[in-house]
């Protein structure tokens, strides 16, 4: 059986964010090393974390020396962030990319690398890519981390089929992937050149 869950609202995470068993994972350092191999992060640049949850992949991007701002639409989630990770270089907004209008720190031709850890699924995504392509300097990075479902041997279905990643890596400059877990259930995508 499958479970579709796609939830889209504030509320719905807010409850999770609110839970005082929330699980804070931590990220395994491999998943950052490949990261940063992979996309060139460099202290100085600037990056954005899309879906931030609780901002432990905003605060290891921060480590690398990026200036970071991570976006959610959790005021939960961003609060709990902003406790847990207090660093000059890291700073954590609300923000609901389907429901408002884009956020005015995010200029165009202004981000170093932009990342979606396990959040993109559940955004309007065409309609997201076309911002983000605006966001990104000409060099800039699209750097998104999903669960291929096809691949995930637990039934469940929150991530992208393996169709929908393959369709992410078309209208780039260049593209690369990495598996994240290494039967291939985690997939990352490293999506280089906005404008082809
Ligand atoms: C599965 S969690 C991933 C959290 C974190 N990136 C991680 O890797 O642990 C998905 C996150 O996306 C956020 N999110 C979902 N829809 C959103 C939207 N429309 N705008 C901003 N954030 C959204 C949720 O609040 C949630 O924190």
């Amino acid at each position: 059986m499958t479970v579709d869950i796609q939830p889209r609202a504030a509320a719905f995470w807010d409850r999770i964010y609110s839970a005082p068993n929330t699980i804070f994972e931590p990220i395994p350092p491999y998943e950052i090393y490949h990261f940063q191999d992979r996309t060139g992060a460099a202290p100085g640049q600037t990056a954005v974390d899309i879906g931030t949850g609780l901002g432990e992949w905003a605060n290891q991007m921060a480590q690398l020396g990026m200036r970071v701002t991570g976006y959610d639409c959790s005021p939960v989630a961003i609060n709990r962030a902003r406790e847990l990770h207090r660093k000059a270089a890291l700073d954590f907004v609300v923000h609901d990319f389907d429901l408002e209008p884009i956020p005015r720190s995010l200029r165009a031709g202004s981000v170093d690398v932009l990342s979606c850890r396990h959040s993109l699924h559940f955004l309007d995504v065409q309609r997201f890519l076309v911002d983000v392509r605006r966001w990104l300097r000409r060099d800039g990075v699209l750097h998104i981390t999903t669960a291929v479902t096809d691949k995930m041997r637990d039934g469940r279905n929150v991530g992208m089929s393996e169709e929908r990643v393959r369709a992410l890596l078309y209208g780039w400059r260049e593209h690369d992937r990495y598996d994240v877990a290494s039967d291939g259930s985690i997939t990352a995508l490293v999506l280089r050149g906005p404008h082809g």
